[in-house]
């Protein structure tokens, strides 16, 4: 069972491979005793506290049900209600919510913001979203990945099309990096990770075995690959205006049925840690809808809808993962049974 008390989750690279692998094998243990009805509370009379900055469905819904599945409770700060970042600082803040809770999710758009409350709180923090990293996002699209492939880790090819110089390019990279995988990023040169991310991805990768690819060429970069992933082409946070240079240059990146046929894999596994546009029937959608004429953006309907699409499976295992990451750090004992 792994053990990781009092640590916090900013970014994948706080964890060694080991214990990234042991939280996806925690994960399993507590999906499965949940499934069979025989998950054991660890976190009874713990309290957590959820800062979100910006909206969520998955990372609130899945802190909040994974609290409660393991008798902790959650205190939810929305986007509007609360003084951190405008009336107190993250350091102040920090400090007020340690004394209180057990533990503190954090999702905003600064990297420095989750770190001030790390620094300061006294208590495990864990990173539900920065523009830099998506952490918790990592530990169940690789669960996914092993419930779909019965390849280990070390030989499993993903590729991520679309903006990889975001939090999803960001941690798909270093993660794959981490755990030794096969990871090709596909994009314009421009979309690439920045220099100091790529320095860090091959810094693990010549400790893992990892093999990074990064190409403009879709053919090269989704040959073989057990998984193709993608994102939203424009974060929460940017502004509306990126969305025609979005357009423009990420258009040829869209995750089609020809982009799945090109693997050569008629196995391959579609991952996208949604919220998608694969319709533009939402009213955020129709908006582009409206302006550019298009019906879907990063990830075609027929993609999404597909046999190939594994996308609700790895939103449930938001759930069990964030779950992992509760009991293994909050927990005196970070064991499923
Ligand atoms: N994938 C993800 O983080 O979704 P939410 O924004 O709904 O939390
Ligand atoms: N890149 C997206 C991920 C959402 C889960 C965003 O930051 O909005």
């Amino acid at each position: 069972a792994i053990h990781l008390e009092g640590r916090h989750f900013l970014k994948e690279l706080d964890f060694t491979a080991g214990e990234f692998r042991g939280l996806i094998d925690l994960a399993a243990e507590l999906k499965a005793a949940k499934k069979a009805g025989t998950e054991v509370q660890r976190l009874r009379g713990r309290n957590i506290a959820l800062i979100f900055e910006k909206s969520s469905t998955r990372t609130r819904c899945a802190f909040e049900v994974a609290a409660a599945d393991q008798g902790a409770s959650t205190t939810y700060i929305d986007p509007a209600g609360s003084h951190i970042g405008k009336k107190e600082s993250a350091k102040d803040t920090a400090r007020v919510l340690g004394r209180m809770f057990d533990g503190i999710e954090f999702r905003g758009d600064a990297q420095e913001t989750v770190e001030e409350l790390a620094a300061y709180a006294g208590v495990p923090v864990f990173n539900g979203l920065t523009d830099a990293w998506h952490p918790t996002q990592m530990l169940a699209d690789v669960l996914t990945m092993t419930e779909h492939t019965a390849k280990p880790l070390t030989e499993i090819a993903f590729a991520y099309l679309g903006d990889a110089r975001f939090n999803m390019g960001n941690s798909y990279l270093v993660t794959g990096a981490l755990l030794g995988m096969d990871v090709r990023i596909v994009a314009p040169r421009t979309y690439w990770p920045s220099d100091d991310i790529l320095a860090l991805a091959r810094e693990a990768a010549a400790s893992s075995g990892a093999r990074l690819t990064l190409t403009e060429e879709i053919a090269e970069g989704v040959a073989g690959a057990d998984f193709v992933a993608t994102d939203v082409w424009v974060s929460m946070g940017e502004a509306k205006a990126v969305w025609d240079e979005r357009i423009e240059a990420l258009g040829p990146y869209a995750v089609t049925m020809d982009v799945l046929r090109a693997t050569g894999n008629p196995d391959v596994k579609f991952l996208h840690c949604l919220p998608a546009f694969h319709d533009l029937g939402t009213a955020v959608g129709r908006e582009i809808h409206e302006r550019h004429g298009l019906t879907e953006l990063e990830v075609t309907d027929e993609v999404f809808e597909s046999k190939h699409s594994v996308v609700f499976d790895e939103a449930e295992n938001r759930l069990h993962t964030i779950k992992a990451v509760l009991v293994a750090t909050l927990s005196a004992s970070g064991t499923a049974q």
